[in-house]
Order: C-alpha cells, then sequence, then structure tokens
C-alpha cells in the first residue's frame, strides 16, 4: 500500500507556494546506520524527505528551489549495476525525474559543487536548523564556500530560517489518502493485538506475544513496527517504555502491550491491557475500569474546536477522581489535581499526534495558546495508571498493577473516529474473547 506520486508533487507545490520568494530549502535524506560492526538497521527514510519525496533511497538531498530555473532537484546515489548486484535496485538521477518527480537530478558527489551555487542570491535558505548535525556542518560548508566568491559577484543567502515550521504543519493535517493507511495500519494492528490475547497464556513469556503481534503485521505487508513493541507482564507495566520483553508471565498477571505496525511510513499506536489467565481479579478490574473512563470520556470530547490541554485534563479529573474513590489518594479532588498528586499513578500526558511519526510533527501550542482539534488531525488517547511494586503508601493488594488503554483518533468534521475499534477493550468483551475466543 503506497501513495501516489502525484500526491508528493501536490505537497512539493503546497510547500513551495509557501515559501518566501526567491528562496530555497534543504531536506536531507536519512542515512544506513551501523548495528554492529558492517551490519545495518533496516533502512527507515527521514520522514519529512519522504512526506516530500516518496523517495526510499540513504543520503539523498532534496532542494526546493522557489524563483529558480528548477524548482525540485534531488541528489541520489548513482547507478552501479555492479554493487547493485549487493545493495539492490538504485533509481539514480535518471529514476529520480522519470519516477520521483525531480526537474533535475544528480549523483550525490555533485552536491557539495552545486549547493553554494543554488545559495547564490536567495532571499531566504530554509532547512531544518540544528536537527542534525551533519546537515548544519554541511550548510556552513556552503556557505563558505559560497562566502569566498563574494567579490566575484556571489550573494550569500539574506536569512536562515527553519524548514520543520512549514512542513511540520503541513504533516500535522492528514488528507484523505493518508487517513486511508492509517486506517489500514490501524486495523493491521487491532487484529494483532487480537491474535496476541488468544495466544496467552499464564507462562508464555513476553517475547512469544511480541512475535504474535510482529509475525501478524508482517503476513499483511507490515515488516517494520512504528516503534519497539512493549509486551509487559505483571509489574513490568509500571516500567513505562519497557521493552525487555524476556520475561515470563505468570498466572494473575495483567499483560499491557503496546504495539503498533507502520505502513508506507505510517504509523499505528495501540495499547490494551489483559489477563493473562482471561479474569481480572477484582483490583485489577477496578483501575481497570477507571482506565477505561478516561479512555472514553477523552474520546467522547474529541472534535473539532477541542482544546489539546482541556483532553488531557479531563483525562487528569477522571482518574484522580477514581483514584480517591478506590482509597489510593485521599483528600480534595481540586488539590490533589493542584498538586499533581494524581502524577504518582499517571505520569504522562494523555496522548501525542500520530502520523509518519509516532509522536508525530505538529505544534500543541499555537501563538501561546493551547491547540484546538480541526479535522485531519490524529491523536492518540491513552489514559494509564501504574501502582509501582515497592508503593509501600498503598494497600499490598494494589501494588504492580500497571493498565494503559490507547486508541487512535481521527478528528472528524463532525466528531471524531475511532481507528483502532478492531481491538476490543471492555472488560467483558476481552474476558469473553480470551476465554470463548470472541
Ligand atoms: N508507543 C508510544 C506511545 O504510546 O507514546
Ligand atoms: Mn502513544
Ligand atoms: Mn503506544
Amino acid at each position: 500500500m503506497k501513495l501516489d506520486q502525484q500526491v508528493y508533487r501536490k505537497r512539493r507545490e503546497k510547500l513551495l507556494a509557501q515559501m518566501p520568494e526567491r528562496s530555497l530549502l534543504v531536506l536531507a535524506a536519512s542515512n544506513l546506520k551501523t548495528r554492529n560492526n558492517d551490519a545495518e538497521f533496516p533502512f527507515r527514510q527521514a520522514s519529512n524527505f519522504y512526506y516530500l519525496t516518496g523517495f526510499n533511497e540513504p543520503e539523498a538531498l532534496l532542494v526546493l528551489s522557489k524563483g529558480g530555473e528548477h524548482a525540485v532537484t534531488l541528489f541520489c546515489p548513482p547507478r552501479d549495476p555492479a554493487m547493485e548486484v549487493w545493495t539492490g535496485y538504485r533509481a539514480g538521477p535518471e529514476g529520480c525525474v522519470e519516477r520521483f518527480g525531480a526537474d533535475q537530478a544528480f549523483n550525490l558527489d555533485e552536491i557539495d559543487s552545486r549547493l553554494p551555487k543554488m545559495m547564490d542570491g536567495v532571499a531566504q535558505l530554509l532547512y531544518p536548523i540544528a536537527r542534525d548535525a551533519a546537515l548544519d556542518t554541511r550548510v556552513k560548508g556552503w556557505l563558505e564556500t559560497l562566502g569566498k566568491s563574494v567579490r566575484a559577484g556571489a550573494v550569500l543567502p539574506q536569512s536562515l530560517a527553519d524548514s520543520d515550521r512549514l512542513l511540520h504543519e503541513m504533516r500535522l493535517f492528514k488528507s484523505s489518502e493518508e487517513i486511508v493507511i492509517m486506517q489500514r495500519a490501524a486495523q493491521i494492528s487491532a487484529a494483532a493485538h487480537v491474535r496476541a490475547m488468544l495466544a496467552c497464556r499464564p507462562g508464555s513469556y513476553e517475547y512469544e506475544l511480541e512475535s504474535v503481534i510482529t509475525a501478524y503485521c508482517g503476513s499483511q505487508g507490515a515488516r517494520f513496527q512504528a516503534y519497539t513493541p512493549i509486551v509487559a507482564g505483571g509489574a513490568n507495566a509500571c516500567i513505562l517504555h519497557y521493552i525487555e520483553n524476556d520475561q515470563a508471565i505468570a498466572d494473575g498477571d495483567l499483560v499491557l502491550i503496546d504495539a503498533g505496525c507502520e505502513l508506507d511510513n505510517y504509523a499505528s499506536d495501540i495499547t490494551r491491557t489483559f489477563p493473562a489467565n482471561g479474569h481480572f481479579s477484582d483490583e485489577q478490574a477496578a483501575i481497570y475500569d477507571l482506565c477505561l473512563k478516561a479512555n472514553e470520556a477523552c474520546i467522547e470530547a474529541v472534535k473539532p474546536g477541542a482544546c489539546w490541554n482541556s483532553l488531557h485534563e479531563l483525562s487528569v479529573r477522571i482518574l484522580t477522581e477514581g483514584l480517591i474513590e478506590l482509597g489510593l489518594l485521599s483528600g480534595d479532588l481540586d488539590e490533589l489535581i493542584e498538586s499533581g498528586a494524581y502524577k504518582r499513578f499517571y505520569m504522562h500526558r494523555i496522548g501525542h499526534w500520530l502520523g509518519m511519526d509516532v509522536h508525530d510533527v505538529g505544534d500543541y501550542r499555537v501563538n501561546g495558546e493551547w491547540r484546538k482539534l480541526e479535522p485531519g488531525i490524529i491523536t492518540t488517547i491513552e489514559p494509564g495508571i501504574y501502582i509501582a511494586p515497592d508503593d509501600h503508601s498503598v494497600e499490598e493488594r494494589w501494588r504492580g498493577i500497571g493498565v494503559r488503554i490507547e486508541d487512535d483518533v481521527l478528528v472528524t468534521d463532525s466528531g471524531h473516529q475511532v481507528l483502532t475499534g478492531g481491538v476490543p477493550k471492555a472488560r467483558a468483551e476481552i474476558e469473553a474473547l480470551m476465554n470463548n475466543g470472541g
């Protein structure tokens, strides 16, 4: 499942339309990263670069020029049939022009000679300032080279600006084509979570459930996960970024799985928490139902015009109220909220934008105010409660319970659409699935 090249062309045109007159934008692709010795991690293109090109090769450079002779220039690895036997097919400059919409394209080794000339006389140079040390150094080098020619008439860019400002605001709002891909990614991940629930038994190892998730996603064409899955049995769920996934899951444990696949570089992000033996204990059920109440109420509040922070505040109020009712916090509701007492059990925020990056780009505050939701934004809603196993301030029966329930929610014109409805979250539904297959 891949976006059409027309989509990338339209994005470049939209970005160019917002760039100042006589400006140049420079964006670098990702490089291959070494895992150990000469083995590399699987290649993942830089999201901004992929967003504008759909080009999936390392080391490339995109230059967009407004007011210049060629609007779209790509620098890319050269064709090299002998190397391609080892590395796989490369598009080369010709392929970049024919298939990736470049008006002109060159081999990588022409970057340093061409870039200073391309910058000559521009009013503004845009690039991701201080995001990528290697690119910062290269830009400085190109500017220095250009600076050496001022007596020969060269003119340095009048200003530098951050390219992320424009690009990230574009990426925050998903088009119908992007929504289709993200829906599919969410659907695959939801089905993978169902399979993990069905596969789980007391005594299962966390990595077995991880492999159920990754194998299913891979079988549906989503070879990569959007982030390392968290499969946490029992108190491991209280470690928010637990990724060891190497422990046996005991009878009576809850299992928290936070996993989502990536499809054409778009993320999904789902968390479900379920009992390894198919039955919630009373304490587990109480904490679970409280998280579910916050999850459902916050999802209901997702609509155009809703203030981003009000969603978080709603989750804080519901969870704090519930923690008081359960005797896990004591005192006045407003004071406990004001003092942040709930943070002992709920230490993260309600969610985050979701897109090509799991923690997607786009400002949460605009002109000093929290952003108001608008159609096309996709956010996660993921309240959680984590009671540390060594928290002796609470009764023993609560200790080591960690629950998070996370869905991906699209803001629509009329409200919202949950993309992750394919995996149950009501307690009775989870128990029915695990005990009778649904
Ligand atoms: N899976 C990362 C997160 O939920 O933020
Ligand atoms: Mn998340
Ligand atoms: Mn998550």
